[in-house]
């Protein structure tokens, strides 16, 4: 394999020696596996998750009184099992039952919206912590304690006999979640050659496709294993974190990580055997040159504060706000009813959540092939314009349509779910992975975790916001919801065009040189100055 050719960072040519060596890439499939908890997660307890069978058979959406009643639009994962819900949560279920009468713009719950928002919050703040632990303690320890918590909360939630030991197993899962969602990435971007950073960043994404489809398919037949069902669907969580957890006893440490800890040595000889040569002088250099600039900030939060960190820390939580005022989340619980509209009376939610589920899964394998080969920003920019195009279309078409007749025809059903299919290719390719790959990437390894840990933390946040406002916004917005959306998208694909600077074939520990003090706009935060006076300050 040729060695890469890149201009260092006083502008000269470097190179980059360095295979793609299996063990490299068994390192990133088994990290990766940390997006499988995160997917099942999504899958079992989210938006994505399948509906309970008696949505197949009543589901719709009908124009009643000036407001939507959005019949069976309910819950989806354990939440749509009735034994879950008789059990955990009696007064829902009563309702559920009810719900020819019930109105779902009325729709409340704070019991079940806690049981899912729990996760997200817990993962939120365990973030941050996570952190600490990938500076301190390693990238590959960090997930190590991520498949831990995840287990005991797979275990505390398969036996939960209350809503008590539901919710603390669900508060660990989060905990494992955070932890992983903040180690993987890092630990992905960090391993990777620079020629495949991208692709091979993007298998944590690939996984979480993944774990979405899996977690709905097992959700399906669970569903009908009384009483004990949900117990199987939140306990297969625990595969994932097994693999995780017994894999990572076989994977190395990153060399940075093991360098910036002060195993030099160690950190060398990880270097060789994951570029399968001797000949990584100028990787090592550069590594240690980052991990000495590292060393010299002692409090990476205060300084991922400072104005020369703005670049990165804006464009971070952007990323990962962008990605969910896609509408991802909102369309995907949306889907089952377009679904059931063209006429698959039965098994109509499972039929959604495989299809999407699968788009979803394979076009983020096209991500992974051209994500280093067309760069970030053309994937993001062409995604906005696919995007923008299917939700203004799909708008359009229920707007026009249930207004007159209160009716989806079926014709038009079978256009609005090929255009949820192209929606869902492009987030696949784009915002879906590169809401990861970018904020794992952009930051210098001086504020690179505490800066990653305010995406993941963005992530979960606007995750649990958009799941607390959907089904009131779609009750008031109607239609409109997907011109809501929409409009966001015009916002983000600007974003992209005037402040996204390309990141592909850079070295990750060259950004702040080649990337950011090239940048029209940010180099105006690179005042060496000040990113001076903040070390002296800290030390
Ligand atoms: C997002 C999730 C989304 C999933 C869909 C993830 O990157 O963070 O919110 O459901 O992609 O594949």
């Amino acid at each position: 394999m040729p060695a890469v050719v890149l201009a260092s960072s006083d502008g000269g040519p470097q190179q980059f020696e360095g295979k793609i060596t299996p063990y490299v890439v068994i390192c990133g499939i088994i990290a990766a596996t940390g997006g499988l908890m995160f997917g099942y997660d999504i899958g079992i307890s989210g938006f994505w998750g399948v509906r309970s069978p008696e949505f197949d058979e009543r589901a719709g959406i009908q124009f009643v009184n000036g407001s939507w009643d959005l019949n069976m639009l309910f819950a989806g994962g354990v939440t749509a099992m009735d034994d879950f819900l008789e059990k955990f949560f009696p007064d829902v279920y009563v309702k559920k039952h009810r719900a020819k009468e019930n109105n779902y713009c009325k729709y409340d719950n704070q019991g079940l919206q806690l049981f899912t928002s729990s996760l997200y919050l817990a993962a939120l703040v365990s973030s941050f912590f996570a952190s600490k632990s990938c500076t301190k303690f390693g990238r590959r320890l960090t997930m190590q304690a991520a498949s831990v918590f995840f287990l005991i909360g797979v275990v505390l939630d398969a036996a939960a006999r209350d809503l008590a030991m539901l919710i603390v197993g669900r508060i660990l899962l989060g905990m494992g979640v955070g932890f992983a969602n903040q180690a993987v990435p890092l630990f992905l971007s960090e391993i990777a050659p620079v020629r495949i950073r991208g692709a091979l960043n993007i298998l944590f994404q690939l996984d979480v496709t993944i774990g979405i489809l899996i977690a709905n398919i097992v959700n399906y037949f669970a569903s009908n294993l009384h009483p004990w069902g949900w117990r199987l669907s939140l306990g297969l969580a625990g595969v994932p974190a097994t693999i995780l957890c017994l894999g990572s006893f076989l994977i190395t440490e990153t060399p940075t990580s093991l360098i910036e800890r002060e195993q030099t040595d160690a950190g060398l000889a990880m270097l060789k055997k994951i570029r399968g040569t001797e000949k990584v002088e100028l990787e090592f250099q550069e590594i240690a040159r980052a991990c000495e600039m590292a060393r010299q900030v002692k409090h990476p939060f205060r300084t991922v504060m400072k104005r020369h960190s703005r670049p990165q820390l804006v464009i971070a939580v952007l990323m990962q706000v962008f990605q969910q005022f896609t509408g991802i989340n909102a369309i995907m619980f949306y889907s089952p009813v377009l679904f059931q509209t063209i006429g698959f009376k039965n098994d109509a939610s499972l039929l959604s959540a495989v299809i999407t589920g699968t788009v979803n899964t394979l076009s983020t394998v096209v991500s992974i092939v051209l994500v280093d080969r067309v760069g970030r920003r053309m994937l993001l920019l062409e995604a906005c314009v696919q995007m923008l195009l299917s939700q203004a279309l799909i708008g359009i078409l229920l707007q026009v349509n249930l207004k007159s007749n209160n009716t989806l025809h079926q014709g038009v059903a079978v256009v609005v779910v090929v255009l949820v299919c192209l929606y869902v290719s492009s987030f696949a390719w784009s915002w879906g992975p590169l809401g990861w790959l970018i904020p794992s990437e952009i930051f210098p390894l001086e504020t690179r975790t505490a800066g990653f840990a305010f995406a993941v933390s963005s992530n979960m946040l606007f995750t649990f916001l958009i799941a607390q406002a959907f089904l009131s916004m779609l009750c008031h917005m109607r239609a409109g919801i997907f011109f809501f959306f929409a409009a966001w998208i015009v916002v983000m694909g600007l974003f992209t065009i005037f402040l996204l600077p390309e990141t592909k074939n850079v070295p990750i520990d060259e950004m702040v040189e080649r990337v950011w003090k090239q940048h029209w706009y940010w180099k105006g935060y690179m005042n060496k100055e000040e990113a001076k006076e903040d070390k002296v300050d800290v030390i």
